[in-house]
């Protein structure tokens, strides 16, 4: 995880550092440091804790006309968040940024204690920004002493490097982690992702792997360890800068889940066509799909919920097994894989560590991948056999949430297709349901949207809770997976989520007197069990708050102390409209507390690391 940033050109870099990491503080906000050049000297300035106590040490005017710099937000893995711990780590020769794990980190730093080198942080980076060293002061060449490092580390990394000799010039390299450079009219830039050089430049490069990057400050240059001189392709942001803001809202969040209806329109729209799902845009032909024999979706957190939900409903729709994988299991459990299977990865970033490493390992055992992303041309976008893009715009809560809506509809129009070509429905009822997506989806949401004052409500009846359980049956019981999640990442309430119907098997001990109980009955063939739940709760005293229709709260006679009201739609959309409930009482729950929503404690939304 964290963030990287850095500047080297013509403007003072301490600002433009401070901006870059703001915005990628969403990669990992314990600590932050920056070291700039002034008078061809290195000075580095590290804090823990927020940026704003970072941008209070580096007072003006000793960073005035500094004009090169890098900088670092971390998410601390090796030692804890600390001034000593945060990046950059500095050297006699040189000042290093890093993203990533150095997994040998601990046989380098011995190698190099014999050598005389004293450490004085806890970290796996100050140990390669020590071999680095070790090899400058050998070769006394950065380029070939970059690429000597490199060959020596096992793990991911994203480095950012500057060198006491050369301190104008920034030089980047990466494996396993993101690293994009770019051109600006007055200097250039690396970041470990697009938003951070937005405000500079459309237009950037995506490193490759093992290629290094040498930053001049007017001009780019790209060498291979051969230290020949290599191309890298240009690509060019199709958001804007305004995209990335909060637009009025308070938090992130909750811009991002008012966000919702419109991702859902980019995300189905262009996927149906004459009233059917038409992928050929991006899967020139997806007849594969017919021939499929079993699914493995896998995935990490908010986007393997996503894939509970698509399990749900291809296996309804279109009568094919599904498997839902958590990645980092996958990855290392030698699940079975045949021929026929095709793996499914989801992600909003595509560039999370686990889901990369399971979609390598299902290449590497000859399965076909389909990718679901959000970034285009992530590094699970890239690497996939095929890929479908989710269209939510750039997400940057810690909390997913527009991500994970727009997830289940793809995977719903992928569990139409699928019933299309395994022929499990009538074209009549694919017809109608893709037009309850197109159509009436986006419409319910904009609907839903609008009770978030009651919400809010509800929410304070149950923010000063211990413990939440979230129970439902069939999709419901998938959806409470998401909606737990939720609420436990940003008001660290203690929640879990449970079919109904295994409440009763052990966990119904901890329901005692109000309790709250949030239970999802968005499903009318089960929802008299759901019922009978709700009334065994209840029982043990619990506060029951119901998620559910006027009219299955009618019909079903459902007993609760508090309703969250979905408005009526057909209930084949309905789980749509109860995600954004979910979503909002999270989010209500966490705003009522006073917490910090949008960057909840010890959490990163990027997790490149694994
Ligand atoms: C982190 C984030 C989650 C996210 C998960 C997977 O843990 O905090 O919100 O669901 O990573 O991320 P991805 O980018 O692969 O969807």
């Amino acid at each position: 995880m964290c963030g990287i940033i850095g500047y080297t050109g013509m403007r003072d870099c301490v600002p433009i550092l401070l901006e870059g990491l703001k915005t990628l503080e969403y990669r990992g906000y314990d600590s932050a440091g920056i070291t700039y050049a002034k008078d061809g000297v290195l000075h580095s300035v590290k804090a823990k804790g927020r940026l704003s106590i970072l941008a209070e040490r580096l007072t003006e005017p000793s960073v005035e006309g500094a004009t090169s710099g890098i900088g670092h937000t971390r998410w601390a893995t090796h030692g804890a968040p600390s001034d000593k711990n945060s990046h950059p780590h500095s050297t006699e020769t040189l000042s290093l940024v890093h993203n990533g794990i150095i997994e040998n980190y601990a046989q380098i730093g011995d190698r190099l204690s014999r050598e005389g080198y004293v450490f004085l942080s806890d970290t796996d980076t100050e140990r390669a920004a020590a071999l680095l060293d070790f090899y400058y002061k050998e070769v006394k060449d950065p380029k070939k002493a970059i690429f000597r490092l490199c060959r020596d580390l096992r793990g991911s990394y994203a480095f950012g490097i500057l060198f006491r000799s050369e301190p104008n010039t920034i030089y980047a390299i990466r494996r396993d982690s993101p690293l994009i450079v770019a051109n600006t009219e007055d200097g250039c830039l690396i970041s470990s992702d697009i938003p951070a050089i937005l405000p500079y430049t459309r237009h950037y490069y995506r490193l490759s792997e093992g290629v290094l990057a040498v930053l001049s400050g007017k001009e780019i240059y790209f060498f291979n360890e051969e230290g020949e001189s290599v191309s890298q392709t240009e690509e060019v942001v199709s958001w804007n800068v305004e995209e990335a803001k909060k637009g009025g809202y308070h938090h992130f969040m909750l811009k991002e889940i008012h966000e919702e209806p419109e991702a859902l329109r980019k995300t189905v729209e262009p996927r149906i066509r004459d009233g059917f799902v038409d992928f050929s845009h991006e899967l020139p032909d997806d007849t594969f799909l017919g021939s499929v024999k079993r699914l493995h979706i896998v995935a990490c957190g908010t986007a393997m919920h996503a894939g509970l939900v698509g399990k749900s409903l291809i296996e309804r729709y279109a009568r094919l097994p599904v498997n839902v994988e958590i990645a980092s299991e996958f990855r290392y459990r030698d699940p079975i894989l045949e021929k026929d299977d095709l793996v499914v990865l989801i992600s909003q970033s595509g560039e999370t560590a686990d889901t990369l490493a399971a979609l390598r390992h299902a290449k590497s055992k000859g399965i076909r991948t389909l990718a679901i992303v959000n970034v285009i041309g992530s590094s699970v976008a890239r690497e996939a056999d095929d890929v479908l893009y989710t269209r939510a715009g750039p997400e940057i809560a810690v909390a997913s949430t527009k991500a994970y809506s727009v997830q289940c509809s793809l995977l719903y129009l992928l569990a139409l297709r699928l019933a299309k070509l395994r022929n499990t429905m009538t074209d009549g009822q694919i017809a109608e349901l893709s037009d309850l997506l197109l159509h009436n989806v986006p419409e319910l949401i904009e609907r839903t949207l609008e009770q978030s004052e009651i919400v809010r409500r509800v929410a304070s009846t149950i923010k000063d809770a211990e413990h939440i359980f979230y129970i439902g049956r069939d999709i419901d019981s998938s959806l409470c997976t998401e909606a737990s999640l939720k609420l436990k990442e940003i008001s660290y309430i203690h929640s879990e989520a449970y079919a109904s119907g295994e409440l009763k098997h052990g966990t119904i001990s901890l329901v005692t007197d109000d309790v709250p109980v949030v239970a999802l009955a968005t499903v009318s063939k089960v929802c008299e069990k759901t019922v009978s739940g709700i009334r065994e709760v209840k029982a043990r005293g619990a506060y029951v708050v119901t998620v559910t229709t006027e009219a299955l709260a009618k019909q079903y006679e459902i007993p609760s102390d508090e309703w969250l009201i979905l408005p009526n739609a057909d209930e084949r959309i309905l789980p749509f409209s109860a995600t954004t409930v979910m979503q909002l009482l999270a989010y209500h729950v966490s705003a009522l507390k006073g917490l910090d929503v949008d960057k909840p404690r010890n959490l990163a939304k990027s997790v490149t690391v694994e």
